[in-house]
């Protein structure tokens, strides 16, 4: 068996769809465990095989171009002919998104995409991110908006609603009555909660579901069978580490667990079983949303990290905030998530800056120097980054395809992030396409 688990490790957008797509070119499967549609997962390649007997409009005979698709619920290895995409439990699915992914999804590949869907997955309904703006979350957080917390919320308190519950219509009409009419009350007088009918909720999303509601099935079992079967299996992480419920910079996080234990609580696959623990990580860092970020550069350089790495949310368009690597956060993910190795994305960005700091530790002005990462807020908000400042390069890297191409001070930068984490660098991004890698 082969179980292999790709993980943002630092505040998200790391490139895990790139990664996973490439890596799940020979996967059997390719697994979601967390997350929803706050997920943006950009991938960029050059041609999607079409199907025998289906006829290629496209082949002009000329090379070709790049295409692109945005995941959001869909794992990203489900552009591939023979990999399965699973929904895991620990997902909040938007079932009018999920409808509109697989039909972008059969648009391009000009076949249906193989999918399984969790039925202990819970469902993200058009009254969740309604709330989430009516508590405050969007612009206090700044969130994605896309109602995720309150999804989470109706999962912890026991009222959720789940894609089983799709298959037994009654069923699933109380529940949507009920949680309606319980939100109705909390928020009396908001013509926008008050404008939807449960019945006529609830008849939509049953109709529409029956899109997928074939695919709805027990995938712990389909999961386990294939790992005996000594199958490839590839989970994907939607957010990142410091994202993370209960690990992340709360409450500037998301409300899953984007964390390696995510894999056992949002698919149902035991720790031990996962051979590799890929952490993702940009060769500089960003954040899309509040919260702290002792890297954050805030000088005209960090707007152009902004533009030289296209930092715009790939759902929201939101600008990312941009800084400087910061070695003391990816010390902790790599504790948390016990990475066995690392992927380095978007070194080419780095290109001509003339020097690149790169944080060691923090200073905190009572606690002097910090080595590990705080997850107290209070102490975190005022540390400021200990800098060492590595020689940039000039040459252009996105063409380079061997480490040995790179110039001598790309090699120094990678091999300085290897030695201070004592993790593996096995592969460099050096452009968005998924041919634009350095394997070591
Ligand atoms: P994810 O959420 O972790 O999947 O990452 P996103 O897709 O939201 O954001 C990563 C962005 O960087 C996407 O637009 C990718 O196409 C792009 N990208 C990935 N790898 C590289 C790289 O090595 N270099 C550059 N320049 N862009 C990259
Ligand atoms: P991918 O999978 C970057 C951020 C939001 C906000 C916080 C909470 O593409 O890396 P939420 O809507 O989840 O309640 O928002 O988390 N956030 C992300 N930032 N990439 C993501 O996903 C994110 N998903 C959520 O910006 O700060
Ligand atoms: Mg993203």
């Amino acid at each position: 068996m082969t179980a292999i688990a790709i993980l943002g490790a630092q505040w998200g957008d790391e490139g895990k769809g790139k990664l996973t797509h490439v890596i799940t070119r020979d996967a059997d499967f390719c697994v979601r465990f967390n997350g929803g549609t706050n997920a943006g997962h950009r991938v960029v390649f050059s041609k999607v095989p079409v199907p025998a007997g289906v006829e290629d409009e496209e082949d002009s005979g000329m090379p070709p171009q790049p295409q692109e698709f945005k995941f959001n619920l869909v794992p990203s290895g489900a552009l591939h002919e023979h990999c399965a995409g699973v929904l895991g439990n620990g997902m909040v699915i938007d079932p009018y998104a999920l409808v509109e992914e697989i039909r972008a999804l059969q648009e391009l590949k000009h076949a249906e995409p193989e999918l399984y869907i969790s039925q202990t997955a819970h469902l993200l309904l058009p009254y969740h991110p309604l709330v989430e703006k009516l508590e405050g979350a969007k612009s206090e957080l700044d969130t994605t908006a896309k109602g995720i917390g309150p999804a989470y919320r109706d999962k912890a308190a026991r009222i959720g609603i789940r894609t089983s519950d799709l298959l037994f219509p009654e069923v699933f009409r109380e529940k949507v009555k009920r949680n309606l009419e319980r939100l109705q009350k909390i928020w009396p007088g908001q013509s926008d909660l008050e404008k939807i009918n449960s019945q006529q909720l609830a008849d939509d999303v049953l109709k529409l579901s029956s899109a997928f509601s074939d695919r709805i099935t027990d995938t712990v079992k389909l999961l386990h069978k294939a790992l005996r079967e000594k199958k490839t299996v590839v989970f994907e992480g939607a957010q990142a580490c410091l994202l993370d419920l209960d690990f992340g910079t709360y409450p500037y996080v998301t409300s899953s667990t984007a964390t390696i234990g995510g894999v056992g609580s949002g698919a149902g696959v035991p720790p031990q079983w996962i051979e590799r623990v890929i952490g993702i990580t940009k060769a500089y860092t960003t954040r899309v949303g509040h919260g702290p970020f002792v890297t954050e550069e805030k000088s005209e350089l960090g707007e152009e990290l902004l533009y030289r790495g296209h930092e715009f949310g790939t759902i929201t368009g939101r600008k990312r905030r941009c800084g400087w690597l910061d070695l003391v956060a990816l010390r902790y993910a790599s504790m948390l998530n016990g990475f066995t190795e690392l992927a380095l994305v978007k070194l080419d960005v780095l290109t001509g800056l003339k020097e690149i700091p790169i944080a060691t530790a923090y200073r905190h002005p009572s606690k002097e120097v910090i080595h590990n990462f705080p997850s107290v807020l209070e102490i975190l908000n005022q540390c400021e980054p200990i800098y060492e400042r590595l020689p940039g390069w000039n040459e252009d890297i996105s063409q380079c395809k061997e480490f040995a191409q790179l110039p001598p001070q790309a090699r120094d930068y990678v091999r300085f992030i290897e030695n201070h984490l004592e993790i593996p660098i096995r592969v460099i991004s050096v452009g968005p396409a998924d041919e634009a890698n350095i394997w070591r």
